[in-house]
């Protein structure tokens, strides 16, 4: 290690005396790693280190003090101690490194606006603190080995525009609901490696409430991406007498993740007749143009009783094929589904004379 300071030493020497008359933009830097360098007034670029860097070489302390863009992918073969001498640094890209979670400390710099830690190994969110946390935008943890998050930990993280977490293999998360409060999140990648993913605690009426009107008077759209959670899971059922949430409240909460998608090809997620009329009415009251081609239309599902047909939740057609009664016809269709008299009539002839009837009384 030691052998190694004092090689990047004198390499920095020669570098500076270098970087002054090469107009080769990318050279050599760095002996015995196959690391090409460029650097100018403000930014920092390594290229084909193949993680062969152990720390980030210091070549002149004004550089160190004006670089505000630092990008070394697939450079590093652990953490760089002396990131923190580079203290302006507002985009810095480290994706493909090999990091070490515990190690893996931001609070030394305070202008970081751009993060992107993907294929690092990480195995947990890495600590921010409150200095590093306050001008981030974008932030980019996927392709880690991160097992579960508590949202929580970006609740400082008051810029936040852009969260990406897809392809770690999050079996739970904690808290999401601190992700919603975020005033700028616009999009948030979720998709998990996991086929479970649980969400703990549950985000109750009153916090989907609370939601609700801070989007209502931001008018948030936001784009949420998560797979193996069902929709139904996430929000209490429109309908739920336990659980009371205002339509006024759903429905700002559906028009604002009318373009997340939240796909549950592992649930088993029963669709239900009294769960189906409230989403559905709910969303044919949105008025939105491209409602019923929008990507929550489309993804969030439940399963039909054949136990492999996904059927949309948001889809009048799932409440027909499912043979729901409509609301004050329960008298007829109760009739119409007894024994004998279903038994006078072939399966097919039964159910495209149900559909129809169900669709004549559905056009109220
Ligand atoms: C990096 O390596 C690739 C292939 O190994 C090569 O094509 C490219 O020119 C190299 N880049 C630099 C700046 O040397
Ligand atoms: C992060 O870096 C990877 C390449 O290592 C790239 O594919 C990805 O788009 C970057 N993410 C962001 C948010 O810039």
């Amino acid at each position: 290690m030691g052998g190694q300071r004092l090689a990047l030493l004198l390499i920095s020497l020669c570098l500076q005396f270098h970087f002054n008359r090469s107009l080769n933009p990318f050279s050599a830097c760095i002996p015995n790693t196959p690391c090409q360098c460029h650097l100018t007034a403000h930014s920092f670029t390594f290229l084909n280190c193949s993680q062969t860097l152990t720390d980030l070489p210091i070549f002149h302390s004004q550089n160190v003090i004006n670089v505000t863009r630092l990008m070394a992918r697939n450079a590093f073969v652990g953490w760089p101690l002396q990131l923190c001498k580079y203290s302006k640094i507002q985009i810095l890209d480290l994706s493909g490194s090999n990091l070490n979670s515990s190690l893996v400390d931001f609070s030394c710099l305070r202008h970081l606006i751009h993060v992107n830690l993907s294929r690092t190994q990480l195995t947990q969110i890495p600590e921010f603190g409150l200095n590093a946390s306050q001008h981030l935008q974008i932030l980019d943890l996927s392709n880690n080995r991160i097992k579960q998050i508590n949202a929580g930990h970006f609740r400082s993280m008051v810029n936040l525009m852009s969260l990406f977490l897809q392809n770690n293999p999050i079996g739970l998360i904690e808290h999401l609901e601190e992700l919603f409060h975020l005033p700028h999140l616009e999009s948030m990648n979720l998709i998990s490696s996991e086929d479970r993913v649980l969400i703990q605690p549950s985000i109750t009426s009153k916090q989907w409430m609370d939601v609700a009107q801070l989007w209502s008077s931001t008018k948030r759209s936001f784009v949420l991406r998560l797979r193996n959670i069902p929709f139904q899971s996430l929000l209490p059922t429109p309908t739920a007498s336990s659980a009371p949430i205002s339509n006024d409240a759903m429905k700002i909460i559906l028009t604002a993740l009318l373009d997340s998608t939240v796909v549950t090809p592992s649930t088993n997620r029963h669709c239900q007749c009294t769960e189906l009329r409230g989403y559905q009415r709910l969303f044919s009251s949105l008025d939105l143009m491209k409602k019923y081609s929008s990507a929550l239309f489309e993804s969030a599902t439940c399963l039909m009783p054949d136990g492999v047909t996904h059927a949309r939740l948001f889809d009048r057609r799932t409440h027909i094929d499912l043979r729901c009664p409509s609301l004050g016809r329960k008298n007829f269709f109760s009739l119409l589904a007894a024994p004998s008299t279903a038994s006078l009539l072939s399966a097919t002839a039964y159910s495209a004379l149900s559909s129809i009837v169900i669709l004549l009384f559905s056009q109220y």
